[in-house]
Formats: structure tokens, sequence, C-alpha cells
């Protein structure tokens, strides 16, 4: 096989794997999968869940890393795992943002960035209430 004969095949064989033929390489599919938490539900009039019952009130799961906080009477949830580096455990909320105690990001309560180091949203779960039973997948 000559220089330009393997340039030639070296084509082809990108351009099938880019269209999903083969392996499955150059697809943004994987970047595109909804983020996933083992699913897991909590009583909202029990502590410490029972700060979410008023709009701003918000707590960082105890077991799992996982965000939550009252937007307007709406349970929103979002991965605590900090887009910058990966600390989880470290948040606080002032102002009405997230905020990252590793190195200072905060992000909003749709889970976007505000300020920097982090440059990535923060993945947000599936929340869903019945009664006083909150379930996030
Ligand atoms: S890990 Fe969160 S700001 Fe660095």
């Amino acid at each position: 096989m000559d220089r330009i004969e393997f340039l030639k095949t070296a084509s082809s064989v990108t351009v099938l794997l880019c269209l999903g033929i083969g392996l499955g390489g150059c697809s943004k599919d994987d970047d595109e999968k909804p983020p996933s938490t083992s699913p897991f539900s909590f009583d909202i009039t029990q502590s410490p869940f029972n700060a979410l019952e008023t709009d701003g009130g918000w707590l960082l799961h105890p077991d799992r890393d996982v965000l939550l906080v009252n937007v307007g009477g709406d349970i929103r949830a979002f991965t605590s795992v900090c887009t910058h580096t990966g600390c989880s455990r470290q948040w606080s909320f002032p102002s009405g943002n997230f905020r990252c105690g590793c190195h200072g990001s905060t992000f909003s309560t749709d889970g976007d960035v505000v300020s920097d180091p982090a440059n990535g949203s923060l993945a947000e779960f599936n929340v869903e209430r019945t009664g006083d039973t909150v379930s996030v997948s």
C-alpha cells in the first residue's frame, strides 16, 4: 500500500466511524445523555428536607451528591459535583446562588455558571412531587 492509498483508506475509516458505523466514535450522543442519579425519594415535611418547603430553601442531600432548592415553589435538583474540579460537599447558598467552597465558583438556581473558575453548568435531575413526597431521578 502506497502513501496515497493509505490516506484514502484512513479517510474512509474516519468517515465511517463519524457516521456511527463501526466503533461508534465521533458521536455527540455520549455528551447529550441526560444526567442521572440513583432514584431516591424523601418526605419534604421531615428534617432536613423541610428546609425545602419555602421559596429559596435549599440543602445538600446528606447522603448523596445532590443539591436541592425550592425555586418559586418548585423543587429543583442538581448534581453537587462541581464542574470545575469535582468538589461535591462544600456548598453554600449566599444571595440566591450555589457557591462551591473549593474555589468559589457560583451557579444560579438553573445550574448555570454565574462566576468562574467553573465553566460548565451543573447537571439537573428530574424531580416529581406527589403530596409531601419528592422523587428525584
Ligand atoms: S471545584 Fe468548585 S470551584 Fe473549584
